[in-house]
């Protein structure tokens, strides 16, 4: 699997506390089958982060990863909230960027118009957004076809997988698998923050999306379409 989506990074954002922290969850997503991950640090009012310091972290992990043998290749981009996606210079959006993709935070209260807006906002400047959480977001669920104006004009929609298992309840489980269900799902991701955490389930959420849409939508999910956004080749599915 190629993860487009987690927290990898030590004391960035709410992800792994300490370097051993950020290495133990990268071991975590490689024993759930995980081979390749977009770090995707927050950048948010609350979180602001800036590029220089997270550059500086990622590479730093990538070399412990090395040292340590731990399989798994790695990519920067962030998680940037809507608010900052529709505001802030849009240099600012491609230095957070990854082969022309930026990582787009649906939050719970985002409007039924937003994700037209951010979509026409990038795609103004040749970028392809990337929804997260859409899940989450009460407008989307009220109404999955929100975003379809977007998918329309070329972004693409990420699911979080534990949504599926109920890591934020009954109606945004429910709200994941309607977008399944009705095909708007271009991309699953873990969107894990700690070892111990979600990502626990990954396999086992993979496994019963896998059962309900069949191997295809499986590796069109979680590794050829993650794969475009990475430039990367599909090494192997699982
Ligand atoms: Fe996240």
């Amino acid at each position: 699997m190629i993860d487009t989506h987690c927290h990898l990074l030590w004391r960035i954002d709410d992800g792994p506390s300490s370097p051993m922290a950020s290495v133990d969850l990268a071991r975590a997503m490689v024993e759930q089958g995980v081979d390749a991950a977009l770090c995707t640090p927050h950048y948010s009012t609350r979180f602001p982060t800036r590029t220089a310091a997270t550059r500086a972290r990622f590479e730093e992990l990538g070399r412990s990863l090395a040292e340590l043998g731990v399989p798994l290749r790695i990519a920067l981009a962030a998680e940037v909230s809507s608010k900052l996606a529709l505001s802030v210079p849009l240099e600012e959006l491609r230095e957070r960027s990854v082969g022309g993709f930026v990582v787009v935070e649906l939050e719970p209260g985002a409007a039924a118009e937003v994700p037209v807006l951010v979509a026409e906002r990038l795609r103004g400047a040749r970028l392809t957004t990337v929804f997260a959480h859409p899940e989450r977001c009460r407008s989307v669920r009220f109404d999955p076809a929100a975003l379809d104006e977007a998918r329309g004009g070329g972004a693409l929609v990420q699911v979080v997988a534990s949504c599926l298992v109920g890591r934020w309840g009954r109606d945004v489980a429910e709200g994941g698998w309607a977008l399944l269900d009705t095909g708007r799902a271009d991309v699953l991701a873990s969107d894990a923050h700690t070892a111990t955490g979600s990502v626990q389930r990954l396999r086992q959420v993979v496994e019963r999306v896998g059962l309900r849409y069949g191997r295809e939508v499986v590796d069109e999910l979680t590794v050829r379409t993650p794969a475009e956004i990475l430039s990367l080749e599909p090494a192997r599915s699982g």
